[in-house]
């Protein structure tokens, strides 16, 4: 009889390297420690039960490839399909990434229950047949088209799918699953590489599209080897603060559209809301005039957003004054703060400065520089600021106020929400005419100062 010799090989779980013996340091990667053994036993390539049609391809000339456009499956979901780039398209690899509870598996049964004429089937190999239906109840939804199959082993699922031919299939999660032709245990790199693989030679070949939940480690990051997302067509990130109820769907990587797109969510006690107009839930409604508090107009992949931050601005306790930002990045502000100090003389050295953006969103775009600095000069004075009055734009080192991108789209987004007026910077070019918000220019974080104070 063949030999069926357990062999094992050790692998990098960072990169997906493979070695024969154990290595302190990838050569690949140079990641230190990321070394693990796992037990490996490949058949021959003959025996493989995966999914094959085996097809041999040749070589065709470009002008002689069939290209007729892709048609792209069009959900229900209006934020998927935006984040997406216009719909699923055929055959791709989709893998969604996010932290434990925020609501993957909702997300992607809530698409799965409303599919109008595709066949859908979602395989869960982390929850029972019986939890998805309770899951289904709450977000109460129901459909004629959706399967479901508690099923890890990818032989038996390439099995059901030859009896139902689904026209997606959603695996929840990829971490899960494990093929009959490694012996390592399911989530480890080779499994999770072999499964891919098998999985995207069946998307290609049927034209199947594919959503993969994937789970991702404590540095947030998809859990498994990095070549996992060079392999899928698209990589979406699911996030959001666990204690807001907001959830951001973020695009991180699309081969059918922009990677800078934006999808927000709700999570609410029916499952997930699509949110269609972010900025009148990142604006809190107050009555009276509060201290610390500005509005900016950001851009957040394609689209403005309007978000409220506000700062606190107080003298330290302590020697060393603490300088803390949530969702905005604590260096940005430390330079922010040294500016205001060396550039426009505001005394901050012995104040401790907080800095919050509502919603629990994380933001990176510099354009919210101009109101961040408005708001902490607002709190250190304790005045209250316009509240019809909005801010876009970048502060350079020297204190200047700079021109940032796509000013029209803030400009409008700012009218539409029915503010009074916008600050920007002096050296932004724009068409002025049809604009019915007054736009004040502005050169350096002086003139503002002196315009609001
Ligand atoms: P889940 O989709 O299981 O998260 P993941 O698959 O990313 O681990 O989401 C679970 C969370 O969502 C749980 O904390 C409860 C919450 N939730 C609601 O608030 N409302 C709902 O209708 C559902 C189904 C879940
Ligand atoms: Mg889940």
């Amino acid at each position: 009889m063949a030999s069926k010799k357990i062999q094992s090989a050790f692998f990098c779980q960072n990169c997906g390297t493979q070695s024969p013996k154990w290595l302190g340091k990838c050569p690949q990667c140079n990641e230190w420690n990321t070394f693990v053994e796992e037990i490996i036993h490949k058949e021959d390539a003959k025996s493989r039960k995966g999914f094959s049609k085996s097809k041999v391809s040749t070589p065709t000339l470009i002008n002689n490839i069939d290209y007729t456009q892709e048609k792209r499956i069009i959900t229900s979901d209006s934020e998927l399909n935006r984040v997406l780039g216009g719909g699923i398209v055929p055959g791709s690899l989709i893998l969604l990434g996010g932290d434990p509870g925020i609501g993957k598996s909702t997300l992607l049964l809530q698409f799965a229950l409303s599919s109008k004429n595709k066949k859908i089937l979602y395989v869960s190999g982390e929850e029972s047949e019986k939890q998805i239906k309770m899951r289904a109840e709450r977000i109460n939804k129901t459909s004629e088209h959706c399967y479901i199959l508690t099923e890890t082993s990818t032989t038996n699922i390439f099995q059901q799918i030859s009896q139902i031919n689904p026209d997606i299939l959603v695996v929840d999660s990829i971490q899960t699953l494990h093929t009959a032709h490694i012996e390592s245990s399911p989530g480890s790199v080779s499994q999770i590489r072999e499964c891919t693989a098998e999985l995207i030679k069946f998307a290609k070949e049927t034209g199947v599209a594919v959503l993969l939940i994937g789970h991702i480690n404590k540095d947030g990051a998809i859990a498994g080897p990095k070549i996992l997302e060079h392999m899928v067509d698209t990589v979406l990130q699911f996030e959001g603060d666990r204690n807001h109820m907001y959830r951001i769907l973020r695009t991180i990587k699309n081969r059918f559209g922009s990677a800078s797109e934006l999808g927000v969510y709700e999570m609410n006690q029916t499952g997930l809301r699509e949110v269609s107009n972010p900025s009148e839930i990142l604006i809190s409604e107050r009555e009276e005039k509060t201290s610390g508090v500005s509005i900016a107009a950001t851009i957040e992949g394609a689209r403005p957003l309007l978000i409220e931050i506000q700062s606190l601005v107080s003298s330290a306790v302590y020697g060393t004054p603490q300088r803390s930002g949530t969702g905005f990045d604590t260096k940005r502000l430390n330079m922010l703060l040294a500016v205001l100090e060396k550039r426009c003389g505001f005394r901050l050295a012995a104040k401790d400065v907080f800095l919050n953006i509502t919603g629990g969103i994380k933001i990176d775009d510099t354009a919210i520089d101009l109101a961040v600095v408005c708001s902490i000069l607002s709190s250190d004075q304790d005045i209250a600021l316009d509240t019809q009055v909005c801010f876009a734009g970048e502060i350079g080192l020297s204190g200047e106020i700079r021109a940032v991108n796509r000013i029209e789209e803030r400009i409008s987004e700012a009218e539409k929400l029915g503010y009074k007026q916008i600050i920007i910077s002096k050296y932004n070019k724009f068409n002025p005419k049809g604009f019915n918000i007054d736009i004040i220019q502005c050169k350096k974080i002086e003139d503002v100062y002196r315009l609001l104070f």
